[in-house]
């Protein structure tokens, strides 16, 4: 299986690992395919992702897919971190084995869950 130098870089030494203690919002996401979990928390700031953590238990492409995208989405707006694909993150990484594309899904996911919870906690 061929991994570009992105993602192994991502595989070994992951960004943004851990999580936040008194979240804004919180995603967690499962692949029911292998059963792998990714969980993102965020902090907001100025309707603008301030800081964001994630925790995956996952395969070598979760936790690169996991890196990347909280690397791109720290600072975005949430309207743009909405509009993040995993074809976004994908291409970050100089592209995912195809059998390995809906591995970039979790992370993905679990951000505009964590977008969505952050949006449902304000309106309380
Ligand atoms: Fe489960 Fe990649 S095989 S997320």
């Amino acid at each position: 299986m061929l991994y570009s130098k992105k993602v192994m870089e991502h595989f070994t030494k992951p960004k943004n690992v851990g999580v936040i203690e008194d979240p804004d919002g919180k995603g967690i996401v499962g692949n029911p395919k292998c059963g792998d979990t990714m969980e993102i928390t965020i902090k907001v700031k100025d309707d603008k992702i301030d800081d964001i953590k994630f925790r995956t238990f996952g395969c070598a492409s979760a936790i690169a897919t996991s890196s990347v995208t909280t690397v791109m989405a720290m600072g975005k707006s949430l309207d743009d971190a909405m509009k993040m694909t995993r074809n976004d993150v994908a291409q970050e990484l100089d592209g995912l084995p195809p059998h390995k594309m809906h591995c970039s899904n979790l992370a993905v996911d679990a951000l505009h869950k964590a977008i969505e919870n952050y949006r449902e906690n304000k309106k309380e």
